[in-house]
Order: structure tokens, then sequence, then C-alpha cells
């Protein structure tokens, strides 16, 4: 062991023999068992005889070839899909380079065709239509759906009649605020074959950046539900909307439609308030009109959706992805990633109001006529087992989902999981932080029965699909690490001059040339697109993560280097912390007699951490305020917040609820702080920038590594701030 060693992917010396040699099933320790690096987990033999890439070697060939020849490698996966008509001479054409001027990616211009046709008229003309395309799981279990391509197909024509009907036109957007029922993915697919831009905006932000978002895309039409539940709390989504509309009104944005579907197990159309000549139901309408609907053909490069997102200052961005090169891209790296045959069931834990859930739950799927599981609920609810009764009901191969999930299942305790069959299970993947190693060594040998490979795929809602991931058949993976580049991406792990390191090495993580997912702006502000990913390393996409490879060259994420909070966070807070205790859901229930707020779950959840900073001051008692991400032992990173108040008012225990209910109503009550550390002043440089390295470290209780205080403004600052620690 630990023979398997190469500098980078594309000259590895490969020692292949040590697979075959090895047991199979097993959890293989390389060298003195001393460091994760040396730890690897092989693929079984049986896994491996089937897979789509076997071996390393086959990788390596493709991976080659992606690379010296991309435009030949994806032009050949390109042709798969339908296209009304090919692409141009030039597959691609990119400059990632600002002193070269700006930039610009394109892929297949010229090629006309429609990404709603591929996944769903393609299928049904080569004889899938009678395959299940979603099987749909309520909150409540019992509560279940689902449909066929064939009958997906005609619901999402009918959509589309409803919305060229109202005026929605080829490039208009339109704004989308569902649950995870089947219409979510329905309007995607819906927008797509009419040429509309979805903007999917995750059903649970609040009002205001609900009104944000739209103000910034001024749809053409809003599409939302009356309410939904989430495990026993009955949240009331129509409200929000309306709020939000009235509040974009306010700007002179006035939205003339609001479809909203009726979604009776949450609650009837009577109770729901309603604006007549602008709400209207789904059912009295949509139904109604024709199903089938002509295609829109699009450029490959005309836009396909926008997504906020959280960068580092308040103001989110509209990462915009277009239609043909992130086709090409989530199909073919959910092919890849998941090693996806036919006969597959997959489950994505993620929402749609996510990057996840529009790559790989809606388009990546549906394009490869995958079987889809469309989850409303909450993954612990009733109870922690309901996803192994969830994997069971349907035979599920593939299971996506996130560390936080697998962290709070694991501290629930295994006998949730193995009162359950799970032998269905092929694959299972993590998103959306790095997965510790003791999550990920209980998820593979606990949930995978120590069968099935672990795909840790990194990539972030800018990058459309993933960049680093295993080849669940192709070579052993280390706890905690993504392994290595998918086809035709090139990671550079630069120093903080920009020069690329080589072998061995720490620092961050950055892409050179384009992929087909890359996205291409942010809406209407392509200089912050150049100026947040592009100048930070010239001639560098930069993702704002930091990253070692190691001496094998797997590659390590370590979390983002800038301002931004990975917040992981779905769980059964905060029967989380009674469940270290040991106690049942239900014992908790006894205790505390209130039922456990249940999130819903999720892939991520991306805070900036001048979004919350910027809600926090918004607080009439609060005169300012510095955010910071600590370690979370749920969540992966939790939210610490520190605030200054206006002169002359009190600390008290009823201010700190209204501070976090300003973030709640603000933004989502996902942003909520976890802690909110009372500061009689903030640690500034002479310049007035906060010192948020010495705010990490007193969050985290690393008050011996505070490093130098001497340029600080007023260093007394920091022994006030470690006073208040407790408080
Ligand atoms: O920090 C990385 C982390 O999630 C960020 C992207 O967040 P978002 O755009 O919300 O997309 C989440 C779903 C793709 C990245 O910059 N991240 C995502 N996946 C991983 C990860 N960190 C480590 N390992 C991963 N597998």
């Amino acid at each position: 062991n630990g023979i398997w060693r190469h500098p980078c992917p594309m000259n590895m010396n490969v020692v292949t023999s040590s697979r075959s040699s090895c047991p199979i099933n097993a959890v293989v320790l390389g060298e003195a068992l001393a460091s994760e690096e040396s730890e690897l987990v092989f693929p079984s033999k049986d896994f491996s005889g089937q897979a789509m890439v076997a071996s390393l070697e086959k990788y390596l060939e493709m991976y080659k070839r992606s690379i010296e020849d991309p435009a030949g490698f994806w032009s050949d996966i390109a042709s798969q899909f339908y296209w009304k008509e090919k692409w141009g001479k030039q597959v691609y054409s990119e400059n990632l380079d600002v002193r070269k001027g700006d930039i610009k990616i394109e892929w297949f211009k010229g090629g006309i065709t429609n990404i709603c046709y591929n996944c769903l008229d393609r299928n049904v003309e080569t004889g899938n239509g009678d395959k299940i395309a979603i099987y749909w799981e309520g909150n409540e279990p019992g509560s279940d759906g689902s449909l066929t391509y064939s009958q997906l197909l005609q619901k999402v024509c009918q959509l589309a009649n409803y919305l060229k009907d109202v005026g929605v036109k080829k490039g208009d957007a339109v704004v989308v605020y569902l649950p995870m029922l089947m219409e979510l993915p329905i309007t995607m697919l819906a927008c797509a074959r009419i040429g509309a831009i979805h903007s999917v905006v995750f059903a649970g932000f609040s009002s205001e950046s609900l009104a944000q978002r739209i103000m910034d895309c001024k749809p053409k039409a809003v599409i939302t539900c009356n309410a939904v539940k989430r495990g026993p709390k009955v949240i009331y989504l129509k409200g929000i909307v309306d709020t939000a509309l009235a509040e974009s009104a306010k700007s002179g944005i006035s939205i003339d439609v609001c479809l909203t579907y009726e979604n009776q197990s949450a609650m009837m159309r009577g109770e729901t308030k309603w604006q007549e000549g602008r709400d209207i139901w789904w059912q009295d309408v949509v139904p109604k009109y024709p199903t089938t609907c002509e295609v829109e053909w699009v450029d490959a490069e005309d836009p396909l959706f926008l997504l906020y997102t959280s960068g580092s200052t308040g103001k989110p961005k509209g990462v915009l992805h277009t239609t043909g090169g992130y086709m090409v891209y989530t199909a073919t790296t959910f092919k890849y990633a998941f090693d996806y045959k036919p006969s597959d069931v997959y489950w994505c834990t993620a929402d749609c109001g996510w990057i996840t859930g529009h790559s790989y739950v809606t388009y990546g799927p549906m394009l490869n006529g995958a079987t889809v599981i469309v989850f409303e609920g909450a993954p612990s609810y009733p109870d922690p087992g309901r996803c192994w009764d969830i994997v069971d009901k349907y035979k599920v191969t593939l299971f996506y989902t996130a560390p936080t999930l697998v962290r709070s299942l694991m501290r629930a305790g295994d006998e949730y999981v193995t009162r359950y069959s799970r032998k269905s299970l092929r694959v299972l993947g993590s998103v959306g932080e790095p997965i510790n190693p003791s999550a990920w060594r209980w998820f593979f040998n606990v949930v995978g029965d120590s069968r099935c490979p672990i795909s840790d795929t990194w990539w972030q809602t800018e990058t459309g699909g993933f960049m680093i991931t295993p080849l669940p058949g192709a070579w052993p993976q280390k706890p905690g690490s993504a392994t290595f580049p998918f086809f035709g991406v090139q990671p550079a792990i630069v120093d903080e001059k920009g020069l690329k390191l080589e072998g061995e090495c720490s620092g961050y993580l950055c892409v050179k040339s384009s992929w087909p997912g890359a996205f291409r702006t942010l809406y209407g502000d392509h200089e912050r697109y150049e100026t947040t990913y592009f100048k930070p390393f010239p001639g560098y996409y930069f993702s704002g993560d930091g990253c070692s490879r190691d001496k094998d060259g797997y590659y390590w994420l370590t979390g983002r280097v800038d301002d931004v909070i990975n917040v992981r966070y779905h769980s059964y807070l905060p029967w989380a912390a009674y469940s270290k205790m040991k106690l049942s859901i239900w014992d908790f229930v006894f205790i505390t007699n209130k039922f456990p707020v249940i999130r819903t779950c999720g892939s991520g959840h991306r805070i900036g951490t001048a979004e919350v900073e910027s809600a926090l001051v918004s607080h009439p008692q609060c005169s300012e305020a510095a955010v910071v991400g600590v370690e979370h032992e749920v969540k992966g990173q939790g939210i610490y917040a520190f605030v200054t108040l206006a002169d002359g008012v009190p600390y008290s225990e009823e201010l700190r609820k209204s501070l976090v209910v300003t973030v709640r109503k603000q933004i989502g009550a996902f942003a909520a702080p976890d802690k909110i550390h009372w500061a009689p002043g903030l640690p500034k440089t002479r310049s007035g920038k906060i010192m948020r390295r010495i705010l990490r470290k007193i969050a985290s209780r690393q008050l011996d590594e505070l490093g130098d205080t001497s340029t600080l403004a007023d260093p007394s600052v920091v022994d006030q701030l470690i006073a208040l620690s407790d408080s």
C-alpha cells in the first residue's frame, strides 16, 4: 500500500496492481496509518468490473485528450444530443486573462438546440416515454406521486403554453419561488422550452431577499405556491411573495402574473390572500392548455438561467448560465461521477433552489433519462431514519447529499440506518463542503455497508457542474479528498502572488482554461464578474477556495478563503444538541414539549458575511457588526456575529433575539447568527479596516493564536472582546 504515487494526474506513475491484490470491499490503510493522506479506499472488483471508467489508465487517456484537444473531446460528446443546427467551426472561444481584454467564454456558439427538448422529447422519442422520470415523495410518509417521461413532457408543455399565453417570451426572466414539488422541475423545464430564463429563489429566503432578486432581474411572471409543510411546520409562501411583490412595486417593478400552485397538503386555497388580476391558481388554468408545445430553438450561448449566490459584498450575484455548454457538461459529469446506468434510481437531497438542484436534480439526470426522486420534506422527519426508508421504498441506487446531513444522521445513531436494508445503494455522493474523514467513514461503512464508493464532488454555483470528483470505479479514494479533476478541468494551485505551485503544495484553488459548464457573467455586472473571479490571479479563474495537493496528486479542499461562509444547514436543531445526550427525537418532544425545529435539507447555503452584517446594522440599535464563520459540529460552519450597539443601549437577551429576528427576516432563517458576541468596539487597523483574522480566533477561542495586535488602532479592544466572550 502507499505504492500508488503520482505527482499529478497528467504524469502519474501508476501502480495498479495494488488494487487487484486488495481484498474486495476492504478499507485499506496505507503506510503507517499516520495520516489521512495515506488512507486508500479501493472500489471493489465487482464495482470496477462494471464501471464506465474502470481504471486510472482509462481515465488518464480520456483526461489527456480532454486537455490536449478540448474541441474534439467535447464536440464528440455534444454530438450525442439533439441540435437543430450544428455549432460553427469554432467549438469554443475563450479569454480568461484580464490582461488580454474582456473575459469571454463561449461553447458551441452557433449551435441551435433546446435543453428541455433534450431532457424530455429526446427520451420519449427513443422509447423511454414510459420510464419514470420523477418519483415524488411528500413531507408526510405515504404521500407520494410519480410522472413518466411522457407525462412530464405533457405537463411541461401545458405550463409552457400558459406562460406563452400570458406574454412570456424568449429572453424574459421568470422568478420561481417553489418548494420541492414536481411543479418545480416542471417550471424550470417549461421556461427552458420557451427560451425564458428561470431564476429559482430557494423557498426559504425571506420576502426581502426575494424582492431584491425580483428587482434585479425584473421578471415577466412569478411562480409560487400557497404554502408548504416542512416537518410539522406550515410555511406560508404566498404571504412571503405578496410582501416581496409589494416591496418591488415600490421601486416601480410591478409584476402582472403571480401563478400560484395550490399545495393542498399544506393549506387550502380559501385561506390564501389573493390579489385579483395578478394572482391566478395554477390548477385553474394550466391543465386547460394543450399537452404539446413547439420548442423555442435557442443558440447554445443564449441564457438558460440565473441563480443568485452570495459573494463577499452585501449584494447577491446573479450567476448566469447559458444553454449548450451547461447541457453537455451537467449531463457528462452526472454520467461519469455517479457511474450512471439506465436502471439506476437516483436521489439528490438538495433543493432546486440551489445549484445542486439545478444541475443534479433536474438537468444532468434528465438529460441522461434517469429516474429522479424529488423529496418535499425534511430528512429527519418523522425520524432520522426517513432517508433510508425512502431509499428502500424506491430502491435508490445513487444517493447524493451534503456532509451536514451525514454528520447529523451519524449523531442520531446507527440504529436509524441499520433497521433499513439499503441493499439497492451503489454509489454515494457528497457536496457542499469538505467532508471530514470521520463522517466519510461513517457514510461509507454504515450507510453504504463498506460497499459503495463515495463521490465527493467539489464544484460551485459558478462552475455549473463537478470540477474535482472521484470517478467511482477508477481509482481508490481517500476519505476527505475530492481526488482528481474531471475531464477538461485544469486545476491550478497558486500562491498569493499567483504563481502556480507544482507537486505537493497548498494555496488558492484556481482553474486554467474554460470548461463548457462555466458561468458566462454576473447578470448585469460583467465588471464584478471580472473583478471577483479573474482579477485576483490573472490568467486563471479563482474559485475563492483554499486547497492542497498531496504527494499522490489528490486534491484536498480546505474551505473558503474569502468572506463567504458555507453554512450547510438543514438539520433538526436544536434537537441535534439533545441527540448528543443519546436521547431520541421523541424524548426531545417529551422533555421540551416541542417539536424539533426542522429545516429543509439542502446541499448548500452560501452566505456572504457582508450580507449578514448589513442586515444586522439595519437594526436601529446596532451601530456596527462584523461576522465571521466558525467551525460548527453539524453545519460545517456556523455564523458568529460581533455586534456593537448604539451609544447607551444596554445588552439584553431580548435585543439579542431581536437582532437574530432581523437577520431571519431580511435574508432567511438559515442566515440567522448562531452566536451574537457583544462588542464595545471592533479590532480595526489605523485605516479603519476590521481585522477579521483576530475575530476568527476569538470566535473559535484560539486565544493564544491571536498574532500581532500592535497594528490595531486600539489594541485594548481585543481584551474587552475576550472578557465578553461568554456573555
Ligand atoms: O467552498 C466550496 C464548497 O462550496 C462552495 C460552493 O458553494 P455553492 O456555490 O453554494 O455550491 C454548493 C454546491 C456545489 C465551494 O466554493 N464546496 C462545494 N463542494 C465541496 C466544497 N468544499 C469541499 N468539498 C466539496 N466537495
